[in-house]
């Protein structure tokens, strides 16, 4: 007899993973999913950086740009013509942004939270009301363990991440209503591109004022989450899957390197923090 895992998996769920380029979490997300026997529909702004998946019949690739509505209107309807239904929704997509927050240029924070945020609830409400209708479904946001203690040098990007993570806990409130469940996913640090992009979105900000004698430390914040230590991306997306896919997913997943230093800094007294950030972040 079949435990009601089993039959889950059976049923071959229609997951949805919002930027799958090939090296990032979202592309070792969307290999771990059809691992399991899930129909992967794999999404990223351009098909060419999805180009390994394009032979393999477990994956329906999608270009989807979070920023745009009309893109994520097309996407969403493609995916419904095609399966009729997203049981999960994976809310990954998103970008760094390294620099200080009283030099920041505006527009690189607003890219930012039109990527991480408000990319994030473009996905939700265009998905919700076919979850809702069928009394069914699964969304999960990928937040951070920098929002957990917010250091120096990238506050544009933790508090994206916070953002995610206030949303994600509201969503989850108002959606069990519907027979829909929210996860909050929180990597540590993991291996992926993010270091890479963080660095080319850096190279076209403008000169630090006040702060150009931080320069070189503001610039190795961008690779902070790419150390030798880090969690290779394959380990980290087996573990989510694995979890995600639980017949009742717990409300918060968290792992990866740092993740279990950085929930015990959650719970420091500010000064004590501070002065840990203080002193990894050469601030
Ligand atoms: N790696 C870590 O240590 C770490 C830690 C905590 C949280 N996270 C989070 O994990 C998620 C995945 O990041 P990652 O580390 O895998 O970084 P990554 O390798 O840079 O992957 C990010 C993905 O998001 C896509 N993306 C960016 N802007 C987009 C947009 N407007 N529309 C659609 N897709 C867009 C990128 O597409 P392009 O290839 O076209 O740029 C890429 O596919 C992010 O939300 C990140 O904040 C990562």
């Amino acid at each position: 007899m079949k435990n009601s895992e089993d039959l889950e998996l059976q049923e071959q769920p229609v997951v949805l993973v919002t930027g799958c380029s090939q090296g990032g979490i979202g592309h070792a997300l969307a290999r771990a999913f059809a691992a399991n026997k899930c129909t992967v529909v794999a999404a990223s702004r351009s098909r060419s950086s999805m180009a390994d998946l394009e032979r393999d019949p477990r994956f329906f690739l999608q270009e989807l740009d979070v920023r745009s509505e009309q893109s994520v209107q097309r996407a969403v309807k493609n995916v419904l013509e095609k399966y009729g239904c997203v049981d999960v929704l994976v809310n990954n997509a998103g970008i760094q942004c390294v620099g200080p927050l009283a030099e920041v240029p505006l527009s690189a924070v607003e890219q930012t939270f039109d990527t991480n945020v408000y990319g994030t609830l473009r996905m939700v409400q265009a998905v919700v009301p076919h979850m809702a209708n069928r009394k069914k479904g699964k969304i999960v946001n990928v937040g951070s363990v920098a929002a957990m203690a917010p250091g120096p040098w990238s506050g544009t990007y933790t508090a994206s991440k916070a953002a995610v993570h206030a949303l994600t806990d509201t969503l989850r409130l108002e959606l069990s209503h519907f027979g829909i469940d929210v996860v909050n996913v929180v990597p540590g640090a993991i291996k992926s591109n993010i270091g890479n992009s963080a660095v080319a979105s850096y190279n076209q900000m403008p000169e630090w004022n006040l702060f150009k004698p931080f320069e070189r430390a503001i610039r190795e914040r961008a690779y902070f989450s790419q150390r030798s230590k880090s969690t290779p991306t394959d380990e980290f997306a087996k573990n989510t899957v694995a979890t995600i896919l639980k017949k009742n997913p717990p409300a918060w997943f968290s792992s990866g390197h740092y993740s279990t230093v950085m929930a015990i800094m959650y719970h420091m007294p500010i000064c004590v923090k501070d002065f840990l950030l203080r002193k990894s972040m050469n601030c």
